[in-house]
């Protein structure tokens, strides 16, 4: 069987002119997250026609992608999880780290000349240390979703003396008593437990918000929740933009309610220009979303999407399909 591939030729998102030229007919289409219209035109306009069978976007997120339309045409959905795990994992610690120590203030400081007269004043730029210490023996790391991602960052973070792991999970999940009774284990920790909102912003040094995008997750970090974390808490977002209240954030941050913020991900992206509140602000350290942005993962991603397209052409197990 002879496939004709019709490629975009540029690193960024395709035009949306060009695409409904060249839709018409095809069996599967890749698409990246950047590509919200995709979903939209290809159902609205019907463009694509009765051959599509496939659609395989490259990341793991997919609230770009209209489902019920795609399940109502009986098209099938391929994602990349897994591939990306290390590279956003890696990413969160290092905002973490990167927050904590004051990494966007003085960066730009030595960027603009203003290496400071005295830098090494006794308590200049100091923050809170993530590592425990004899000063602070307890660390606690809070997640909001603790899927693979969550779960990699975990792991990264008990070399540096981690002693109790809280996360908030979808009410609708189940508990998982014995995850948490062998990752305590396996890690040595004190305690992994899975809590409410309000114990996870009260109780986290850190707290990672690596939960899915979407309605369901919108602004669960809102003012409410900023107002009950400590005032030297880190807040760390390398999942979606939406699910934390920019707004409310860039108040917290303002008011010196939490310590700081790194962000990979701001609601609203890409339209975050140099006046946003959030950029302005000396404790946040934001990233134009490239948790996955390594060489390795994404042409892992690329590999596990086009592997997905082919099964969905031929009609043959893909290796990562969401279940619709
Ligand atoms: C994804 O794949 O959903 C990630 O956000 C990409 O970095």
């Amino acid at each position: 069987m002879i496939i004709q591939l019709v490629v975009w030729p540029d690193d960024r998102a395709c035009d949306r002119s060009w695409l409904m030229d060249q839709v018409p007919g095809a069996s599967g289409i890749i698409v990246m997250l950047s590509d919200t219209h995709t979903a939209f035109s290809l159902y609205s306009h019907k463009a694509a026609g009765p051959n599509l069978r496939v659609i395989s976007t490259m990341s793991v997120g997919y609230e770009h992608i209209d489902l019920s339309a795609i399940s109502q045409r009986g098209v099938k959905l391929g994602y990349t999880p897994d591939v990306l795990t290390d590279a956003v994992a890696d990413l969160s610690l290092m905002l973490a780290l990167m927050v904590g120590r004051n990494g966007a203030e003085t960066m730009s400081l030595v960027r603009n000349g203003e290496w400071p007269n005295s830098p090494w004043s006794p308590f200049g730029f100091c923050g809170p240390q993530l590592s425990a210490s004899p000063v602070s023996p307890t660390r606690t790391m809070g997640f909001i979703g603790f899927g693979r991602i969550a779960q990699a960052t975990l792991k990264r973070l008990i070399p540096l003396g981690v002693t109790h792991c809280i996360y908030y999970a979808n009410p609708s999940s189940p508990p998982k008593p014995s995850l948490d009774a062998e990752l305590m284990t396996k890690y040595g920790l004190n305690s992994v437990k899975r809590v409410d909102l309000d114990e996870l912003a009260k109780d986290s040094d850190v707290v990672f918000v690596l939960a899915p995008g979407g309605e369901q997750t919108k602004h669960l970090v809102n003012a409410d929740f900023l107002g009950k974390m400590k005032k030297t808490a880190v807040l760390v977002n390398t999942s979606r933009g939406t699910l934390v209240d920019s707004e409310a954030l860039a108040t917290a941050l303002h008011q010196g309610v939490i310590w700081g913020a790194g962000l990979d991900v701001v609601e609203g992206e890409p339209q975050v220009t140099a006046d946003h509140p959030l950029v302005k602000e000396p404790r946040c350290v934001i990233l134009p979303h490239i948790g996955s942005a390594t060489l390795e993962t994404r042409l892992g991603m690329a590999t596990l999407a086009a592997k997905n397209l082919l099964g969905g052409i031929f009609e043959e197990a893909m290796p990562a399909e969401l279940n619709l």
